[in-house]
């Protein structure tokens, strides 16, 4: 594709669409239930305003942001997000490499095709690990210990998925892992040639790095999926989260909190940082949105910890706009992710420069030329 003509975040979603058969376009774009938490974060950031602030020097304007005390060229990075080696191959490699050259963090997600190993040698100092915790807590424990062999910058351990969401495109399009190119696939596939020919080239269900090593010797692709969904939604609970604190001696970051008696939980539990999210719409259609969140948890935890957030991103003004509402930090799901599914690397690299230059252009407009002013005199009432 031509990506020169692909001028922002919804155009990378159209070109992920042409590219990727509906099956999986709908697992990355859909929500669950009625999609109402994720029209919401949505709609949430378009909505906001900014105040415009003039006669200013706005010539020199940076970007950067330092977090864990390591300095990011930019305040936002790729939060994990499941699979996208099965959009494109190789694709959390495009979104490390990506990462790394926009200096920049890359969450690579639990349920990876490449392992926390292989991001890792592409993105050393930019790469955190996302946990999904397994129901075999050995195994979670020897995820910790590859993170940090691996030298991972954080770790990141999801707590939003109690029970599996009820996701109705994935329903209705019959989404599982493995996936299976059965008679449905294929006539999608049909359809979306450029994706099928990369995915037959590669021998199919690509295999899940970060499972593989526990799925049995010479587990094949398909059985180690089965591995890692039949250790999905494994119950967790606030000791559980104590013990991951023992076995990680990094940044220990928790994602998918929104109560801010949870945010004084973790940080009383000695966590670093939280990622206020609600995965994108993707778990729980009638919880808060993000930004909705984020007061009442800056105001619970103040800067004890890093306050992150993620949800509906899809402008640089979105980020200015969680910044200046509190966040310490912005993550990427989806905006990054179509970017990769519509062209890999190239298509990665994209969706950060259309993020880096609208969050320059707006901070022009609202005349801050440092992220550290952007504050809450930011927003428009
Ligand atoms: C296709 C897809 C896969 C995801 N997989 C994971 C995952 O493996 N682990 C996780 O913690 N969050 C996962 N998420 C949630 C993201 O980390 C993030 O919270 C969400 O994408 C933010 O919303 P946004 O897509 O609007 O930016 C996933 C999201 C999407 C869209």
């Amino acid at each position: 594709m031509n990506l020169a003509r692909a001028i922002n975040i919804a155009d990378l979603r159209l070109a992920a669409k042409r590219r990727l058969p509906r099956i999986l376009f709908d697992w990355i774009d859909g929500g669950a239930g009625d999609e109402a938490a994720l029209a919401q974060s949505l709609a949430q950031f378009a909505a906001a305003r900014l105040m415009p602030r003039y006669l200013l020097d706005v010539s020199k304007l940076s970007l950067a942001k330092t977090l864990f005390g390591r300095t990011y060229d930019v305040p936002f990075g790729v939060a994990p997000v499941g699979l996208a080696g099965m959009f494109w191959s190789g694709g959390e490699i495009a979104m490390a490499e990506a990462a790394r050259r926009a200096n920049a963090p890359f969450i690579l997600s639990g349920t990876s095709i490449a392992s926390i190993e292989e991001a890792a040698k592409i993105a050393p100092e930019h790469v955190w690990h996302q946990l999904y915790p397994s129901r075999d807590i050995a195994v979670s424990r020897d995820i910790i210990a590859r993170a940090g062999a691996a030298s991972a910058q954080a770790l990141v351990v999801t707590v939003d998925l109690p029970v599996q969401a009820k996701r109705e495109r994935d329903i209705r399009n019959g989404f599982a892992l493995p996936i299976r190119y059965d008679a449905r696939l294929i006539l999608d596939g049909l359809l979306h040639p450029a994706w099928s020919l990369q995915w037959l080239a590669n021998g199919g269900m690509p295999r899940m790095g970060n499972w593989a090593p526990y799925a049995g010797e010479g587990a094949s692709p398909t059985k180690i999926a089965e591995f890692s969904r039949a250790q999905s939604f494994s119950p967790q609970t606030w000791d559980h989260l104590d013990q991951y604190r023992k076995w990680w001696g990094g940044k220990l970051v928790v994602k998918g909190l929104q109560h801010p008696d949870d945010a004084k939980r973790a940080l009383a539990a000695g966590c670093d940082g939280i990622i206020i999210s609600n995965h994108g719409g993707r778990q729980f259609d009638r919880g808060p949105t993000p930004l909705d969140s984020l007061p009442a948890i800056k105001d619970a935890v103040g800067d004890k910890m890093a306050v992150m957030l993620d949800g509906g991103v899809r402008r640089g003004a979105d980020i200015a706009v969680a910044l200046a509402s509190g966040a310490d930090f912005v993550f990427c799901g989806r905006a990054i992710l179509y970017g990769v599914a519509a062209a890999g690397l190239p298509g990665a690299t994209r969706a950060f420069d259309i993020l880096r230059d609208e969050l320059s252009r707006t901070m022009g407009q609202i005349g801050r030329v440092k992220i550290e002013e952007l504050d809450k005199d930011a927003l428009a009432r």
